[in-house]
C-alpha cells in the first residue's frame, strides 16, 4: 500500500501561531482563558484544559472575569470583546491571524469609504462574525454575508452604493469566484478582495489534486473545523472512498480499506502528532 500525504496537511502559520502562544503563556503561570476553544481540535483543547486553561464560551461569562490573560485565538473577534478585555484590565493577547486582521481592516476603510460590504462566507463563524463587526460606516447599509448561489442572487442592498467583497479566509477559491460573479452579473458596482487564505487554497489545490489518483482518501480534523470540511468535500467529490477521521480513534473500528494507495490530508487545526499516528496506522494496518 502506498500512502500519499499532503505536504500542506495540518496546523497553518495563524494556527500554529496561536497555539504556541498558549503553551508559552502557561510557562508564565498566569491563569488563562481563551476566547472560544483556540483551535477546533479537541486533543489539543483537551490538553490546555488539563494544564489550566478554561476556555470561554459568551460575552457573559467574559464580563465575570476580574483577573487573568485572556488569548484571542486566530480567528479574532468583534471588537467589543477587546473593549470588554481592556476596560476589565484583564491582560489580553491577540493571536487574531494577520491575514483575517488584514480583511477586519479592508473592511473598516472600504467601509468607511461609503461602500456597502458583502462577506463570503458561513455567517455564523467566528471570523465573519468579527469581520462583520469592523463595517462601521456612517452612510452604508448593514452588512451581508452569502454562503450560495441562492443568497447571492437574493441579498438586498442599494445598487446606488458601490460593494465592496471579501471572502471568509477558509472559502472554497472557485466558488467565491462563481458567487462574486453572481452578484457581478445582478449589476452591482463591485471592488472585489479575494482575502481567501493562500495557504487555505494551497491546501485545497493539493487534497483535490491526491484525491483524484488515490482509491481511499483520509481527511483528518475537528468535527466542527469548518476548513477540514471543505477539504472533505473537495476530496469526496474526486474520491467516492473519502473518510472524515479525528484521530487515529475512528479508523481502529473501521473497515480495513481495499486499496492499494490511499491520501492523506488534515485541516489547519490538526496537530502533526495526530497526522503521523494516522499515517503510521494505515501503513501498518491497511
Ligand atoms: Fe491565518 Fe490562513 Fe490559517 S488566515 S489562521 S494562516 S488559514
Amino acid at each position: 500500500m502506498e500512502i500519499k500525504l499532503a505536504k500542506t496537511a495540518g496546523f497553518c502559520f495563524g494556527v500554529e501561531r496561536a497555539v504556541n502562544s498558549v503553551y508559552e503563556l502557561l510557562k508564565e503561570g498566569e491563569k488563562l482563558y481563551t476566547y472560544g476553544p483556540i483551535i477546533h481540535n479537541d486533543t489539543v483543547v483537551n490538553d490546555l484544559k488539563e494544564k489550566g486553561v478554561t476556555v470561554i464560551e459568551s460575552r457573559e461569562e467574559l464580563l465575570s472575569l476580574d483577573e487573568g490573560t485572556v488569548v484571542i485565538r486566530a480567528h479574532g473577534v468583534p471588537e467589543c470583546i477587546t473593549d470588554i478585555i481592556n476596560e476589565k484590565g484583564l491582560k489580553c493577547v491577540d493571536n487574531t491571524c494577520p491575514f483575517v486582521k488584514r480583511i477586519h481592516d479592508i473592511v473598516k476603510q472600504k467601509s468607511g469609504e461609503g461602500y456597502n460590504i458583502v462577506v463570503i462566507g458561513n455567517a455564523a463563524h467566528p471570523e465573519v462574525i468579527g469581520i462583520i463587526d469592523r463595517a462601521k460606516g456612517n452612510n452604508t447599509e448593514p452588512p451581508v454575508v452569502v454562503e450560495n448561489e441562492e443568497e447571492a442572487r437574493s441579498f438586498k442592498l442599494s445598487k446606488e452604493i458601490p460593494l465592496c467583497i471579501v471572502s471568509q479566509t477558509t472559502f472554497r477559491e472557485n466558488k467565491f469566484k462563481e458567487l462574486v460573479e453572481i452578484i457581478e452579473n445582478r449589476g452591482y458596482n463591485v471592488n472585489v478582495v479575494n482575502t481567501v487564505c493562500n495557504a487555505t487554497s494551497k491546501r485545497q489545490r493539493e487534497a483535490k489534486d491526491i484525491a483524484s489518483g488515490v482509491d481511499a482518501m483520509l481527511v483528518i480534523g475537528g468535527r466542527n473545523s469548518s476548513n477540514t470540511q471543505k477539504l472533505y468535500d473537495i476530496c469526496k467529490n474526486e474520491c467516492p472512498d473519502t473518510r472524515f477521521i479525528e484521530t487515529v480513534d475512528d479508523l481502529r473500528f473501521d473497515i480495513p480499506m481495499n486499496a492499494s494507495m490511499v491520501g492523506i490530508t488534515a485541516g489547519a487545526s490538526t496537530p502533526k502528532k495526530i497526522i503521523e499516528e494516522v499515517q503510521n496506522y494505515v501503513r501498518i494496518n491497511f
